[in-house]
């Protein structure tokens, strides 16, 4: 019912909630592969029941003004989405999440959807401090991080065990005033 446009390509930036969740996991079966290369997410959304779980997740956390989760749709289609894994108004920071289902790759609607969301934190909410956490070999998603004017601050050496093996953290963010410099400039 509410959408932003992500451009004159039809793309639309959308809530993600927990009646949707048929359609998630439909998603997420298409692009299992793609997006478990890096993050566990599809190996948290098996099913219908852990489809809602997951969205009732966020649906907890943005009732709770801690987290936030939403779609991105092309020609009608949920193909990917970003999130809010944090979101921490008293202390002004949050951390920035995404994925696609591989068809959607390569047109720029991750960046463009990051944009609008990080906007409204910094602008609307108040958040001084984005982060983005991205495994060092995530070559895709630290190219994202570099288009929205992030800084990488350190690596976090082997601290996320995955499918049996442990890989580094890149830590990337962007502070509000670098936020509305960019913007300006
Ligand atoms: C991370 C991920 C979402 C990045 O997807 P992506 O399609 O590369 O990112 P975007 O949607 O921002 O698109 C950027 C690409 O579109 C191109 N592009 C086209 N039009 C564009 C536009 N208007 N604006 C920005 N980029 C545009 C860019 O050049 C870039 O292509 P390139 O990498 O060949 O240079 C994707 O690889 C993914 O889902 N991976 C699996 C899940 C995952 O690892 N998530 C991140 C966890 S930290």
């Amino acid at each position: 019912m509410f959408a932003i446009s992500l451009g004159d390509d039809g793309a639309e930036l959308r809530p993600l909630e927990p009646w949707q969740a048929e359609e998630f996991l439909t998603h997420m079966d298409r692009g299992r592969e793609f997006v478990g290369q890096h993050i566990g997410l599809p190996d948290i959304v098996t099913d219908l029941d852990s489809a809602r779980a997951y969205l009732t997740s966020y649906a907890e956390k943005a009732a709770n003004d801690t987290g936030r989760l939403y779609g991105i749709w092309s020609e009608g289609t949920l193909v990917g989405g970003v999130l809010f894994r944090t979101f921490d108004v008293a202390n002004g920071t949050a951390e920035a999440g995404c994925w696609l289902e591989p068809s959607a790759a390569g047109k720029g609607l991750i960046t463009r959807a990051c944009r609008v969301i990080i906007d409204w934190a910094i602008e609307e909410r108040g958040i001084h401090r984005v982060e983005w956490h991205a495994s060092t070999k995530n070559e895709p998603s630290i190219a994202v991080a570099r288009r929205l004017g992030m800084t990488q601050e350190g690596v976090v050496r082997e601290n996320y065990l995955y499918r049996g093996h442990r890989s580094d953290t890149a830590i990337w963010a962007v502070l509000a005033p670098e936020w509305r410099a960019a913007k300006t400039s």
